[in-house]
């Protein structure tokens, strides 16, 4: 059973808000694995009501849920909220947990940080649960690290990478910790390279003015597909579900990944109707980006890790290939673990073509989740009841963080002077942004 909690939502109106965080409340509550006693706050800087951002789908929400307006940068907001949690800790049974949920612009995230230690509100029972971007380059990420150290400890701080939440994610280390055919042929030894693919049907929606200072490179290869990387290529763990262990294990695999030495190779582009959603006519800003790393594990010397993400994409999906390799043509050598959609494993096989005639062909051998376990939690469900429950090991610590803006602080720096950007066709398949980046 889930502590006694109060949820303080600081921009509880945003994109992310309602796409993500208030539906898997609502699951967690359908569930029947919310925490007996719970309160929401939603923040935000106009006054509103909770009917402006509840409906009646909320799953009955409703009942835990209040709001409150606060200016941010007003240090007397922060105590009229800091009394509110203490007028409304009083009626609950026992002393709640407070998580402060910050999903705010990038720029306000220091200062609320602030603002929430000023007014006292970093206690022991205090956790803080932080949204990307965790900052725009490896130095604001250390500034941030740094900030947010003066007022909690690193074990109050629950940096969410929701890909790492995802069930196939989750399920990479169990399938290559109890698998033991793939276990032990998960090195150079056997492995040619690995691609890792987020492609995503939708573009930058209302979020224009904010991927003007992100672009694909900061918004998804920081986060999602560096850890996706991590997970992909870390040691086993002996027990796979200590979740500690699996996080000490994702940074040693981060740590082995070179800093990209040569930025000039990695593609970007933009798909061509954004300059109609952006601010700037001029923008550079990526909506896709194709790069390839290496590490220095021994395990994965020469083995390119090929990480491609993109919007506005034909369709969306998200996988990591693993191709083995060949000692002749007429082999098969592919191994998908699918993170979405229809979640899965597959892994092509060849064989002999019934009939007189002796012909190969290329079948899969599949395993999809959605045949065996029905409909899947969403990453964002997870990611609220391991806060809540205290569980860190599918958060980013500071160290990971700070180890993925070293990898990629090469491509920022480049881009300083050179930047060249294509544009796609907007419903282009990734092979063919690719491509057309190459002729
Ligand atoms: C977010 C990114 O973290 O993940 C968005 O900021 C992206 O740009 C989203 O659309 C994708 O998440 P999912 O779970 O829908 O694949």
């Amino acid at each position: 059973m889930l502590p006694a909690t109060i949820l303080v939502i600081f921009g509880v109106t945003g994109d992310l808000s309602r796409r993500y965080l208030l539906p898997a409340l609502g699951a967690i509550k359908q569930a029947g694995r919310l925490p007996d006693e719970l309160r929401v706050i939603g923040v935000s800087r106009r006054q509103i009501e909770t009917s402006d951002i509840l409906n009646d789908n909320s799953n009955g929400l409703v009942e835990h849920f209040e709001t409150i307006r606060i200016d941010t940068e007003n240090p007397a907001d922060f105590r009229v909220l800091a009394q509110r949690l203490d007028s409304l800790s009083t009626g609950f049974k026992s002393q709640p947990q407070i998580i402060f949920y910050l999903t705010v612009p990038p720029a306000a995230v220091n200062l609320v940080i602030q603002r929430l230690g000023s007014a006292g509100l970093n206690g022991q029972n205090v956790k803080l649960m932080l949204e990307k971007p965790f900052g725009t380059d490896y130095g604001s990420a250390q500034q941030l690290v740094n900030e947010a150290s003066k007022y909690f400890k690193e074990d109050q701080i629950y940096r969410i990478d929701h890909y790492l939440a995802k069930e196939v994610a989750q399920n990479i280390t169990v399938f290559l910790g109890t698998n033991t055919l793939f276990r032990n042929v998960w090195s150079k030894d056997f492995i040619e390279k690995i691609d890792i693919i987020a492609a995503e049907k939708i573009g930058i929606e209302s979020r224009g003015e904010l991927w003007e200072s992100t672009g694909s490179l900061r918004d998804f290869v920081q986060s999602h597909l560096l850890q996706l990387a991590a997970l992909t290529l870390m040691e086993p763990c002996q027990d796979v579900f200590d979740l500690e262990q699996v996080a000490t294990h994702r940074l040693k695999a981060l740590g082995f990944l070179k800093p990209v030495d040569e930025p000039g190779e990695v593609v970007v582009a933009q798909y061509q109707s954004y300059l109609s959603d952006a601010r700037d006519p001029q923008s550079k800003s990526e909506t896709f980006i194709s790069l390839t790393l290496h590490s220095d594990d021994p395990r994965w010397q020469n083995v390119p890790i090929n990480l491609i993400t993109g919007k506005k994409l034909d369709d969306k999906l998200t996988e990591i290939r693993v191709y083995f390799k060949k000692s002749h043509d007429l082999q098969s050598n592919l191994l998908v673990l699918r993170v979405q959609p229809n979640e899965g494993i597959e892994l092509d096989l060849c064989v002999k073509q019934p009939g007189y005639e002796r012909n190969l062909q290329q079948l899969s051998l599949s395993f999809a989740y959605g045949q065996h376990f029905g409909k899947l939690p969403e990453a964002y469900e997870q990611v609220l009841v391991d806060a809540m429950a205290g569980t860190q090991g599918l958060f980013a610590s500071s160290e990971e963080v700070l180890t993925s803006w070293k990898i990629l602080q090469p491509i920022l720096d480049y881009w300083q002077t050179n930047k060249k950007i294509f544009s796609y066709k907007d419903g282009s398949t990734p092979q063919e942004v690719l491509e057309s980046a190459g002729d």
